[in-house]
């Protein structure tokens, strides 16, 4: 049974929000580590994740991957993973940070949440178009960059091919996970990227419409809120994917609290 699922959760809004259901899944957690592993994936960087497991009921993880993407670290060594952010020469901060300037619309959140590969700012309920434009701006000065916009608020620009998406899909290739066998959860615009790679998908009840909108067989959208709607989901998963006489140990949740 040793790692035979692999849960990829973002926490603000997801796992984190109400703490009775969080109560809930943990206990569930705890009693099945020995074949499911867990990672947060988070907005925030490392340090701050940190602090939420050993400030919240959040249940310890086997890794964080923090600042969208741009952070992959192992629990409890904390060691950044091999072969991840290895290859960012064309990350250019300075001229990053000039191009993006130039536009009233952004302002750059504290330093707290910047890094040396994420870049982010507060543009409320920016346009669309507005997003193409800073897009087409920064490829011009030579900045080939991810953008991810999400809440109608954050902007975070990113190395190349860079977010919660593709550090899940690195973490669960380093660790031998088919596709099938991971399953991830959110709930706003920056952990879309998570639900474009073949994994399955949770998205809780409380989402921003940027993930309500899903509409796959790979998605699940979970009628329960934050770590009751993942709990919700993962009982959805783990009895379509397996049979019970296969996995008896999937959550009994079919209502939510
Ligand atoms: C978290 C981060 C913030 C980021 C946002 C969206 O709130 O602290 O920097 O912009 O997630 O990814």
């Amino acid at each position: 049974m040793a790692n035979r699922y692999l849960l990829i959760s973002d926490i603000d809004g997801t796992l984190l929000g109400d703490d009775d259901a969080l109560g809930e899944f943990a206990e569930w957690y705890i009693q099945r580590r020995d074949w499911l592993r867990l990672v947060y994936n988070s907005g925030r960087l490392f340090h701050s994740v940190l602090d939420s497991v050993e400030s919240t009921g959040l249940p310890e993880p086997d890794a964080i991957i923090g600042g969208v993407g741009t952070q992959i670290r192992c629990l409890p060594s904390r060691t950044p993973i091999d072969g991840w952010l290895d290859d960012c020469d064309e990350w250019q901060p300075l001229r990053i940070c000039s191009v993006l300037a130039q536009y009233h619309e952004l302002e750059l959140q504290p330093a707290e949440f910047l890094s040396d590969f994420k870049i982010s700012y507060y543009a409320e309920d920016a346009p669309i178009e507005l997003i193409k434009e800073l897009r087409h701006s920064l490829k011009a000065a030579g900045c080939d960059v991810e953008l991810v916009y999400s809440s109608d608020r954050d902007l975070d620009v990113l190395p190349r091919g860079v977010n919660k998406g593709s550090a899940a899909a690195f973490l669960a290739s380093q660790w031998s996970f088919t596709d099938d066998r991971v399953i991830v959860s959110g709930d706003t615009g920056n952990d879309l990227a998570m639900f474009e790679n073949g994994f399955r998908g949770i998205v809780v009840g409380n989402a921003h419409r940027e993930l309500k909108r899903l509409n796959s067989a790979l998605t699940f959208q979970a009628k329960c809120t934050h770590a009751a709607g993942v709990l919700e989901g993962l009982s959805h998963w783990l009895t379509s994917h397996t049979n019970d006489a296969e996995n008896p140990t999937h959550p009994q949740t079919t209502s939510c609290p």
